[in-house]
């Protein structure tokens, strides 16, 4: 950390030349442009760190990570610090201004950047960003913060948003709708994410992939839930995961590696993955059963790329149908055969990752909810269609908003009279454990400390 740190000066020096190919900057100059354009709601965080990470040298992307992901992650508390501090907010046009701050606090609470460092590069921001009028009013307002932090920390730590580090809104809707989870879904939210691997079965079984591992020097633990799941002890990169290149393992989380083996494809099934990017549980269904005959749909194209890439590493590139189309437009992409199962992985609010997209606490706000209900409904009224009667739907989301899950389930059933709920656990030997709690539709299953996302499962039949 210190050496990138070093490394990292924000100054014109520290701009150079990429002998041939493209301008590279310091991690701090391009995370002011990430935060930026995520406060001016312009991308997520990753992607905006996609669009941007060829811009630092390969030896500073961890550093532009942890500046990005820091920054959203303490978003809360950082933003009250910093209001707190401006006489007056900076102006819309000023938001790299306030990303620069927010970049400067964050380095002096939570990283080990000298003081004086974090400060002089803050202020020299302003100069980078061309706007030299705002170099003594930074100086001025990091300085303070050093003098009175104790003091600051006193007067705002007793506003639950800076308590709990999570927006306003959402720690109400928390509260209101989980009061006895509250405190574990906050701390799971806040922490950085365990590196959960799924191993590929039909290539290698999960002991001896922890071998594996364990001969390079990795050590890993078994997930209870997801029989293919591994947990890290600590994150590596993928590269030095043994045959990452040729398929063995994926990185998913545990709990959403439950959608396969509860839908447990079989051979001969034909199967829809209705909104399939980036292709992670289409990759596990293909790898659960041999056979099946899989289409996988999508809407936005850029996304189509990275469940191909997921597939050719996994060897699976002629193995499934990939279509680009709004899965609620059957006539843009259902040519009337009917499915066997279908996974529907509908876009949601992602309130039970927030660890894994901590741009959550920025970007979201309570008008996406009903928004993204009303997208959810017309993909599950339409998709539904193409069920085969007897045929099973899986229903997930890594959501923690009952609008969007059990509510959203108990609308569908009011309106569907030809589908019904089946009890998840009474499913495969190995899902009949305890997980998730169960709520009046399906189950929900919350963020934890040691192991597993928030998702939510609920399994339908046609009749
Ligand atoms: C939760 S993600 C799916 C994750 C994926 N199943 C996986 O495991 O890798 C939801 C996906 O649905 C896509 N999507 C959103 N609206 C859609 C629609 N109307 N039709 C098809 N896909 C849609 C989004 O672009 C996003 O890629």
């Amino acid at each position: 950390m210190s050496d990138n740190k070093m490394n990292d000066n924000m100054n014109d020096n520290s701009a150079k030349h990429n002998n041939s190919v493209s301008l590279q900057y310091s991690a701090r100059h391009v995370a002011i442009e990430v935060i930026t354009n995520i406060l001016l709601q312009q991308g997520s965080l990753s992607t905006q760190l996609a669009r941007y990470q060829n811009e630092v040298a390969s030896e500073h992307l961890p550093m532009l990570k942890e500046l990005c992901f820091g920054v959203c992650r303490q978003y809360p508390k950082l933003n009250s610090i910093a209001l707190h501090l401006l006489a007056h907010p900076f102006e819309e046009k000023d938001t790299d201004l306030y990303a620069a701050l927010l970049l400067g606090l964050y380095q002096l609470t939570y990283m080990n950047t000298p003081d004086h460092a974090a400060v002089h590069e803050t202020v020299e921001a302003c100069r980078l960003l061309k706007k030299d009028w705002a170099t003594k009013l930074m100086n001025a307002v990091l300085r303070r913060y050093q003098r009175e932090v104790d003091e600051i920390e006193v007067a705002l730590g007793s506003m639950p948003s800076v308590e709990y580090n999570q927006p306003k809104w959402l720690l109400k809707r928390f509260n209101k709708h989980w009061p006895e989870q509250l405190e574990r879904i906050v701390d799971a939210s806040n922490m950085h994410p365990p590196m959960c691997l799924r191993v590929n079965q039909s290539q290698v079984s999960r002991e001896t992939y922890q071998i594996l591992l364990k001969e390079q020097g990795i050590d890993s633990t078994a997930g209870t839930f997801s029989p293919s799941s591994l947990y890290l002890e600590k994150a590596v990169r993928v590269t030095e995961l043994p045959h990452f290149g040729m398929g063995y393992v994926s990185v998913q989380d545990e709990a959403a590696q439950l959608s396969a083996h509860i839908l447990a494809p079989k051979a001969g099934d034909k199967i829809l993955d209705a909104c399939a990017a980036p292709g992670g549980k289409t990759g596990h269904l293909l790898e659960v059963a041999d056979g099946i005959r899989l289409t996988a749909v999508e809407l936005e194209p850029w996304r189509m790329e990275k469940i191909e890439s997921n597939l050719d590493r996994l060897g699976y590139s002629n193995d499934a149908t990939l279509l680009c189309a709004d899965a609620s437009d059957l006539d843009a992409w259902w040519d009337g055969e009917h499915f066997d199962k279908i996974l529907l992985d509908v876009p949601c609010t992602a309130t039970g990752v927030i660890r894994r997209n901590p741009d959550i606490k920025i970007n979201r706000k309570p008008a996406d909810i009903d928004d993204l209900v009303v997208v959810q409904q017309a993909i599950l009224d339409s998709v539904w269609t193409t069920l085969k009667p007897g045929g099973f739907m899986l229903y997930v989301t890594c959501s923690l908003m009952p609008e969007e899950n059990e509510q959203q389930i108990q609308r569908f059933l009011a309106r569907q009279n030809d589908a019904q709920e089946i009890l998840l656990n009474t499913l495969a030997p190995e899902l009949a454990i305890e997980w998730g709690t169960p709520v009046s539709h399906g189950r929900q299953l919350f963020p934890t400390l040691e192991s597993h996302d928030g998702f939510y499962y609920c399994l339908l039949q046609k009749n």
